[in-house]
């Protein structure tokens, strides 16, 4: 993700940006940059790649300067290269921006009819053009800055600086988090405490919807429409954390709310956003391959298991999946025409390394869907497919489990084309599906809070919780059960909603809340029926469902959650949203220790 820093200072700024941009490292990025302005000048360095690099640029080039701005990119929109690289410029606007800018692309056709002219991919240069349209049209600065965020939507931290005015830096936020610092005769400004710890360990963290504006003397902060709000300042720890949570309460919450914007980094990875295909460059010869086995732990497995019906359905590849602890001893009959795939956050886990180690023996070709790409499991495979999801510190796997879903979709749809099972249509269809993910989700996560606030206090007053789903809702029904235990202690068992009468039915009483994972798509009037056997028994309802499905059932429910309508191949993303947020807000309400959930690890490398 993205890092921002700004400094309006008394001493050059650029090097002590660099450094700040150091400790944002950990968020992971693929470019940096950094502007000054000196003797009324607006000068910037960018350069692809790591900081070092940039270093070497500001060492042959220096800028001078005692107010700057400063950023490290994590590319969604546009590849990360040194044009795409922040800060912006636009006609003595400079801009570094952290999130997604939603309605980028309709601002943009308006202002190229307009004679404006673009100069890299981003969605964040139409901010800058804003801003520069706006100043021309006879604005000042600030009311420039109010007007564009009312243009704009989506996620984003923002700041910003202008030519003509050295003393004063601009910032703006809707999602990811932005904090001021304060120093002496010095203010400062950045994605978080950790960034302004070389400078201050005196912040004020702003909140959504907080527009700022510093100078040296201090900050102001306003609303979108520009009335004054006080927030509070807070003595940091900062410096002795790696990373931080930011206005969130516990980094599970934090990393629940970046999905949108990691989703999009990791799409952008794997898809071709102009000819909307997908562009997986692979190992693994998918047309040659008689079959797959998949392997991995907990999420991580769920992950998986929702990934073999996708490869089965679009590449018509047989899936062998199972969970790495059983695998790796079942003594499988494999032969090198097959392949292998390891899913694992850390990259780390002892018994999906054994499976792996297992598969390579056997001659299989082997790929790793890892989130840390350092990591063994990446190191020993021959195709790594990383799902860039950042540092995932919350115990209970939540944005790395969407990102591993994000890559496996767009996994089975190579295998697809390859394979020759899908069309070029059906190929765009899809694709047109996931790139449209981001969007949905960040809506989905800024509608649904309140509504599952109330049912997670609700919830954790019951002892047992039972999650049904089908098709890749029954997976989901595992994470919701897995995801809820986990963190909140209570007990809660995942079915396959047709598995119900076999069994688990016996359970039914009013005691006992059913979630049902139920999106309007072809298993909807079968999960209804098995609704209707829940509801026939007294039971409790919690239906997950969208416009369609709220509309066609009429049996009563303790609550319904209502989700927009979604292609099927995104849903297990977007339903994934408040299956996680259930879990955290029951946890929250039972007063666990939710990011360091008893008894668990984040990387289990014991067997
Ligand atoms: O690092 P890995 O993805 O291999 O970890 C696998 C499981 O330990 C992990 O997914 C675990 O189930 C999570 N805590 C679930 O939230």
């Amino acid at each position: 993700m993205c890092g921002i820093v700004g400094i309006v200072g008394t001493q050059p700024v650029a090097g002590r940006l660099v450094d700040a941009l150091k400790r944002l490292e950990y968020r992971g990025y693929d470019s940096a940059g950094v502007a000054t302005i000196h003797e009324g000048a607006l000068d910037r360095r960018r350069a692809e790649g790591k900081l070092f690099n940039l270093e070497r640029r500001l060492a042959d080039e220096p800028l001078a300067g005692n107010i700057g701005i400063a950023h490290t990119r994590w590319a969604t929109h546009g590849v990360p290269n040194e044009t795409n690289a922040h800060p912006h410029f636009v006609d003595g606007v400079a801009v570094v921006h952290n999130g997604i800018i939603e309605n980028f692309s309709e601002i943009r056709d308006e202002l190229l009819a307009d004679g404006a002219s673009f100069k890299s991919q981003t969605d964040t240069e139409v901010v800058a053009q804003l801003l520069a349209k706006y100043t021309r049209e006879g604005l000042g600065h600030r009311d420039a800055m109010l007007k564009m965020l009312r243009r704009v939507t989506g996620a984003y931290a923002l700041v910003v600086m202008f030519k003509d005015d050295p003393d004063t830096l601009m910032g703006a936020l809707s999602g990811p988090p932005l904090a001021v610092g304060y120093g002496k005769g010095e203010m400062f400004i950045g994605s978080d405490a950790i960034a302004l710890s070389p400078f201050t360990n005196e912040i004020t963290y702003l909140v959504d919807g907080d527009c700022v504006v510093i100078n040296r003397k201090g900050a102001e902060i306003m609303d979108h429409n520009g009335n004054r709000v006080e927030r509070p300042r807070q003595i940091t720890q900062a410096a002795a954390f790696l990373v931080d949570k930011g206005n969130h309460r516990h980094f599970m919450e934090k990393e629940i709310h970046e999905q949108p914007e990691v989703i999009s980094h990791a799409l952008s990875h794997y898809i071709d956003f102009t000819s909307g295909t997908v562009k997986v460059d692979t190992a693994i010869d998918f047309s040659a391959v008689r079959s797959l086995a998949i392997s991995a732990c907990g999420t991580a497995y769920l992950a998986g298991l929702t990934g073999k019906y996708w490869f089965e359905r679009y590449a018509r590849l047989p899936v062998e999946i199972d969970v790495a602890s059983e695998f790796r001893y079942r003594e499988m009959p494999l032969s090198p025409d097959q392949a292998a795939l390891f899913i694992s956050q850390s990259g780390e886990t002892a018994d999906t390394l054994a499976s792996l180690r297992y598969c390579k023996a056997e001659g299989l070709k082997i790929g790793a869907v890892v989130n840390v790409k350092e990591s063994t499991i990446a190191r020993e495979s021959d195709a790594v497919f990383p799902i860039l999801a950042g540092p995932e510190i919350g115990v209970a796997s939540t944005k790395a489990f969407t990102c591993q879903l994000a890559v496996l979709a767009a996994l089975s749809i190579a295998a697809g084309r390859e394979r020759g099972t899908i069309s070029a249509a059906e190929e765009t269809a899809l694709v047109k599906a996931l790139m449209e993910m981001p969007r949905i989700m960040t809506r989905v996560l800024n509608s649904i809070q309140p509504q599952i606030e109330s049912l997670s206090r609700d919830l954790s007053r019951y002892k047992d919780v039972l999650y049904l789903g089908r098709g890749t809702s029954y997976p989901l029904a595992l994470e919701g059960a897995l995801k809820l235990k986990e963190i909140s202690y209570i007990h809660a068992e995942g079915y396959a909603a047709g598995e119900l009468k076999h069994g688990p039915i016996a359970l039914i009483d009013e005691n006992m809340p059913v979630i049902v994972i139920a999106p309007h798509d072809r298993f909807f009037e079968k999960t209804v029926s098995n609704m209707q056997e829940v509801a026939a028994r007294g039971g409790k309802i919690i239906f997950i469902t969208d416009e369609k499905g709220a509309a066609a059932s009429k049996l009563p429910t303790m609550a319904t959650i209502v989700l927009p309508m979604v292609e099927e191949i995104i849903s297990p993303m977007i339903y994934a949203l408040p299956i996680q947020m259930i879990a955290y807000y029951t946890a929250v309400f039972m007063g666990t220790d939710v990011d360091q959930p008893r008894n668990l690890a984040k990387s289990v490398t014991v067997e």
